[in-house]
């Protein structure tokens, strides 16, 4: 028999992920326990049930760990598992023996990586499951997360700090620049239409580059004496390709922090 796929909390990353399979199948054999009312009821419409809170179950399920870390170190110790439930845990930080740690009973505990381009079908996603995971498991949980965009396996759980730093975190750093590019245009005259432009820009750049050298492609756009190059030569002299660097190995560094049992 199946196992129920459990998402432990229904906020911003499991409603991606839940959209972007939505899309895809039917969420008859989901379940989300969140606490808040409205975001429930915003879930249901996908046609995914939920509850309020985790009761017990007999049966092995199949549970996606989506609530904060720090909340995560609450909810574990109360989370007794059926024989042969996976828990696949999308805590930023957290370890796989810190969360066996904190778990009352055994159960496979593995670890996963996505962002909220989920909810479009381009997640980029990193898995971690320990060397004594049956494959069959490993089968089930990357069939989740390829559903909704790429996953690939880690050797090294360690990875997952990085995965967590770049495309974890990504969105954010995206969308920020994209609201100072859309802030910029409207300084320069455009109302509206800003931020259409921006989208656009970033999409076109996007498919662009793919499979393309992002560096050879940033030359070739830059003529001398151009008006690209004047930009580009600007945020070189003022440091930004280490002032990037150095904010991504902060996420980096703060994942790293999180991984504690307390
Ligand atoms: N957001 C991302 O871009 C992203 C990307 C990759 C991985 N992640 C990971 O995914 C996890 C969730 O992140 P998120 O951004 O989705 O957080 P979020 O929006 O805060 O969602 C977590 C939800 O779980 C609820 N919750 C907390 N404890 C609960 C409990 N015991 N029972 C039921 N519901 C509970 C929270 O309610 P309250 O708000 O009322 O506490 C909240 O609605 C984090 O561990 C994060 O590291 C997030």
């Amino acid at each position: 028999m199946p196992r129920l796929k459990t998402f432990l909390g229904g906020g911003n990353m499991a409603k991606a992920m839940l959209e972007g399979l939505a899309k895809k199948e039917t969420l008859a054999g989901y379940l989300v326990i969140e606490k808040d009312e409205q975001k429930r009821k915003t879930l249901e419409t996908l046609g995914v049930e939920t509850r309020p809170e985790w009761q017990n179950k007999t049966e092995a399920v199949f549970c996606i760990l989506a609530v904060k870390p720090q909340d995560a170190k609450t909810l574990l110790p109360t989370l007794s598992l059926p024989p042969d439930s996976i828990l696949c845990s999308l805590a930023a930080g957290l370890s796989v023996a810190t969360i066996e740690a904190l778990l009352p009973k055994k159960a496979t505990v593995m670890r996963a990586m996505p962002n909220l381009a989920a909810a479009v079908g381009h997640a980029v996603t990193g898995l971690f499951a320990p060397l004594k995971t049956p494959a069959n498991v490993k089968e089930e949980v990357e069939s989740l997360f390829a559903a909704f965009g790429q996953a690939f396996w880690l050797a090294d759980e360690k990875m997952l700090h990085a995965v967590t730093a770049m495309t974890g975190s990504g969105p954010g750093y995206l969308f920020y620049v994209m609201d100072i590019m859309a802030q910029t245009a409207k300084k320069m005259g455009f109302t509206e239409e800003a931020n259409a432009m921006i989208h656009e820009l970033f999409l076109g750049a996007a498919l662009m580059a793919k499979n393309g050298n992002f560096s050879e492609l940033a030359t070739a756009v830059s003529s001398k004496g151009g008006t690209t190059e004047a930009a580009l030569s600007f945020l070189e002299e003022k440091g930004l390709p280490t002032l990037l660097e150095n904010a991504i190995f902060r996420a980096y560094e703060r994942s790293q922090a999180l991984d504690s049992l307390s």
